[in-house]
């Protein structure tokens, strides 16, 4: 520690000599502190961490109550079962807070200070007191905290290291999870993304936090371009936090829609490992049969399920394809146009597509569409463990992949290459039909929705390969984050190799 510590006195000093200040902290004392209001206001923010604005403006937690989907599904629940606060104190938790709204319904003209998940929120953020819904107790003043031990005092706010905000501690799991883990006002525990990674191996030594998996770093960077206070070079966290969801609406950075897109599919890309791809070892059986099964072995290397979260909402499948030796398709499953409905029925040649996502009931025991409707449900003896991907835990460390044999593929004389892919959808098609049935939602919105494909996940195999499934991913051009950081700032050192 004190070692450390001694090049960063020298640098405050040496600061000071430059700036000509007279104590002897950093701190500008000239100016004076914002007030609460003005840092409730991300804009306030933008002057000397306008890298961290940039990036946070371009994701799902800035575009929280401006999310098109979420306006209409709020609005549709006010209508149908008066939810009030309860959908807008996550996607818009300063407005609730400060008393702007009691149903997220007035969020059109809300000041930037209140929408979304601000910079204030998450910074002010000082206590978790539970699990689920978003129980987060701000300190209601001017310091912010974050993950850096030694930050330097701008005079503008305060600062103060907070383990809740460090990546590198599990603690800051908290900050995130408690938002990210949703019980309904019936009981059932809807989103559980929070309760996944908590009983993950990932929450355990040498664990990974949500932050390191969903805030890249950026080395030798500065955590703040102020004139007025000489700080040292640090390790900084993107604020992008891609997922899978992204914006139907243009942001207000022009790039902002690229930057998401690219850094989706970087976070989605090793999603989902494709352990093993191909026709079982030879069987004497086989050979005068007009049809070989081909077996596939999938698990995911997330920190949660896959998919996790809105997993109700959202559908992921796997598309499976055979071709002849004249790349002639003659098999197909799974084989979804995007934004078409990911139907769960048999297919014309096949087994039903392989889905992954979780199911909710309503009352009357039929699959309910929008979370009000759905009602505690008692275990389900059918209900299986690869309904969603399991995330890695200690009951499961070496078995935790799911498998589906698929039995009516055109046999090894004829089938001279076989493709896997696995793709999401954000929203299913069903769900964006009913909002726009119930008049919620704008059609041409609902048409926006991509239908993303885990880049990593893309598997090959060709009669080449003979009898042995094969186990490893066809190469993709991604470069991963460098592809997203070069968008953002093509200055950086390491980009300017790829130009
Ligand atoms: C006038 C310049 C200025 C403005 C405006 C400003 N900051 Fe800072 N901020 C700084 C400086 C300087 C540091 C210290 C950076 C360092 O030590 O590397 C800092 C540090 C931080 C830290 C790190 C604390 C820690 O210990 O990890 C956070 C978080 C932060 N600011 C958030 C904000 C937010 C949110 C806003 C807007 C509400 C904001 N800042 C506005 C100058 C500013
Ligand atoms: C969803 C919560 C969240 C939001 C919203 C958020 N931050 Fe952060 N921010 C964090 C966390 C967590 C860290 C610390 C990461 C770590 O150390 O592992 C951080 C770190 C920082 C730092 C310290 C330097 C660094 O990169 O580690 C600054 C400065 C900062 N944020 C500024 C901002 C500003 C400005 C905004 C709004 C434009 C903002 N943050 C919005 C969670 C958030
Ligand atoms: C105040 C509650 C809240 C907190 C705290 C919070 N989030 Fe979020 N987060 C949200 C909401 C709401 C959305 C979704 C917005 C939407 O899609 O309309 C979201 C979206 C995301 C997404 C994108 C999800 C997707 O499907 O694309 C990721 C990743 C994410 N958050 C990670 C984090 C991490 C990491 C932290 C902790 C540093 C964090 N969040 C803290 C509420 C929160
Ligand atoms: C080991 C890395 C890892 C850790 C740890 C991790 N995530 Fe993720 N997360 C991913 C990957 C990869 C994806 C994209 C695949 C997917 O959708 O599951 C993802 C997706 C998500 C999504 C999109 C939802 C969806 O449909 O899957 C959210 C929200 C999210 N993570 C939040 C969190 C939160 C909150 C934590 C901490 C409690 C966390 N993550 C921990 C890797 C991680
Ligand atoms: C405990 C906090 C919390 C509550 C309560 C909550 N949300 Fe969210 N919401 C989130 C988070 C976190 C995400 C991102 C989850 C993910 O990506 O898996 C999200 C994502 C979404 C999305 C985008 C993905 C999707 O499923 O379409 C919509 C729309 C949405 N929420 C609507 C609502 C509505 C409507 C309500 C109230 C009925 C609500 N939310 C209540 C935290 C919350």
């Amino acid at each position: 520690m004190r070692s450390a510590f001694t090049p960063i006195l020298m640098w405050s000093l040496l600061a000071c000599v430059v700036a000509g200040c007279s104590n002897s902290g950093t701190t500008a004392a000239t100016r004076p502190a914002f007030t609460r209001e003005q840092l409730m206001d991300p804009n306030t923010c933008k002057g000397c961490h306008p890298n961290h604005y940039r990036e946070w403006a371009s994701s799902m937690h800035a575009y929280a109550s401006d999310d098109p989907v979420f306006i209409a599904m709020n609005k549709r629940g006010q209508r149908e079962a008066k939810l009030g606060e309860f959908c807008i104190k996550c996607h818009a938790p300063m407005a609730v807070r400060e008393g702007y709204t009691k149903d997220g319904l007035n969020m059109k003209n809300a000041p930037a200070s209140l929408r979304g998940v601000t910079c204030y929120f998450c910074h002010n953020a000082q206590e978790v007191t539970d699990t689920h819904n978003n129980p987060i107790k701000l300190a209601d003043d001017t310091i912010m905290r974050g993950g850096i031990k030694d930050p330097k005092h701008p005079g503008v706010h305060g600062v103060a290291y907070s383990k809740l905000h460090d990546g590198d501690q599990l603690e800051s799991s908290k900050l995130c999870g408690s938002c990210h883990d949703i019980v309904t006002p019936s009981g059932v525990h809807l989103e559980r993304t929070y309760a996944e990674w908590q009983a993950s191996v990932f929450n355990g030594r040498g664990g990974q936090t949500c932050n390191r998996c969903h805030m890249d770093t950026i080395q030798n960077a500065i955590a703040a371009d102020d004139p007025e206070v000489q700080v040292p070079t640090r390790t900084v966290h993107m604020h992008l936090f891609p997922g899978v969801d992204s914006a139907l609406t243009p942001f207000p950075d022009a790039k902002g829609q690229k930057v998401q897109q690219k850094a989706i599919q970087c976070e989605l890309a090793p999603a989902v490992l494709v352990f093993e791809l191909g026709p079982p070892a030879p069987n004497q059986l086989l050979a005068g049969l007009s049809e070989m099964p081909v077996h596939a072995v999938l698990e995911t290397n997330a920190g949660h399920r896959f998919p996790s979260g809105a997993a109700h909402d959202r559908r992921a499948w796997v598309e499976l394809t055979a071709y002849d030796a004249n790349d002639k398709i003659i098999y197909q499953n799974g084989n979804i146009p995007p934004g078409a409905k990911v139907e769960e029925k048999p297919s014309s040649n096949g087994p039903n597509p392989w889905v992954f996502r979780d199911k909710v009931y309503d009352k009357n025991g039929k699959p309910a569409l929008m979370f009000w409707d759905a009602v505690p449900q008692p275990p389900d003896p059918n209900a299986s463990n690869c309904d969603t991907l399991p995330e890695t835990n200690a009951q499961n460390v070496t078995m935790h992949s799911c498998e589906k044999s698929y039995g009516n593929v055109p046999a090894r004389d004829k089938t001279a290459r076989l493709r896997l892919q696995v793709h999401v959808q954000p929203v299913a098609r069903e769900v964006l039909d009913s909002l726009v049935a119930s008049g919620d939602l704008d059609p041409a919105l609902a048409d926006k929705m991509p239908t993303l494909t885990l880049e990593n996940s893309i598997l090959e195999w060709t009669s080449k390969d003979g009898d042995n499934p094969i186990t490893s991913a066809v190469p993709n051009t991604l470069d991963c984050p460098k592809d997203v950081q070069c968008l953002l700032y093509p200055d950086l050192p390491s980009c300017s190799s790829s130009k």
